[in-house]
């Protein structure tokens, strides 16, 4: 157990895919794991461990942005020793040429959050993703010729503002979406020198001001869903 997982040692598989929302996980845990447990639900973020393909793989929940990220993927990577975390998000898109449910794979988080400076006394702004299972996702996505987009994304502190236009720090860095918790993540895995991917799914274009329905959100989040086991199955494999 630890202070915000409710787990036994031994419980969560070393491969565990994230989403920010509980229901979510559980709805993946229940669709695509056979045998899926629930090992944890403290504060009602769920985490299951199931099977696939013959592999333990465990998924659950991150809750929304860095600090809430930033506890679960610690706790994870060390009292639970957790090899690889492949968070699975969605994002607001700033590249107009992204269209509503295409794929990310985050090459780099750049965001102004503290988090990283705070916790870790990293001082970039940009973090990359860590460890080969970026690469891995790329491979598996090119096998399948599943259409993926390669990145920078902007890990941002804020869903609501009065501020006009994208933060300038985004546009330095060429960021083609932004979302609220790789940044952390990837400093967790760095710092812990374990590894950390994510995978989003255009849920907004934020200039065209359109946004996927609520009932659509289930079905267009099923490629992202399906890459991620992919990769989680190729990298256990390897
Ligand atoms: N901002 C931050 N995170 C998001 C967004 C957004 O517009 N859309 C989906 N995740």
């Amino acid at each position: 157990m630890s202070i915000h997982i409710s787990a036994r040692p031994g419980e969560i598989a070393p491969l565990v895919l994230l989403s920010g929302d509980p229901l979510r996980a559980k709805f993946i845990a229940s669709e695509f794991l056979s045998s899926p447990r629930l090992v944890s639900e403290t504060r009602n973020c769920l985490f299951y461990t199931g099977i696939y393909q013959n592999k333990q793989i465990s998924v659950g929940a991150s809750g929304m942005g860095c600090p809430s990220i930033g506890i679960y993927s610690y706790e994870l990577y060390t009292e639970y020793n957790v090899d690889t975390i492949i968070r699975i998000g969605t994002c607001g898109a700033y590249d107009p040429e992204l269209q509503l449910f295409d794929l990310i794979n985050v090459k780099e988080a750049v965001s102004e959050s503290t988090f990283a400076l705070y916790a870790w006394g990293i001082k970039e702004s940009v973090i990359s993703n860590q460890g080969d299972i970026f690469e891995t996702i790329n491979k598996v996505s090119a096998k399948k010729s599943w259409p993926l987009r390669c990145g920078a994304i902007h890990s941002s502190d804020v869903f609501y503002s009065n501020q006009e236009g994208f933060s300038p720090l985004a546009m330095q860095h060429n960021c083609l979406a932004v979302e609220m918790e790789s940044f952390a993540l990837f400093a967790n895995a760095k710092h812990c020198g374990k590894k950390a991917a994510c995978l989003l799914t255009v849920s907004d274009l934020i200039a065209a001001k359109q946004k996927i329905s609520p009932e659509q959100r289930e079905k267009a989040l099923l490629p992202m869903v399906q890459l991620a086991l992919e990769t989680a199955d190729y990298s256990l494999h390897e």
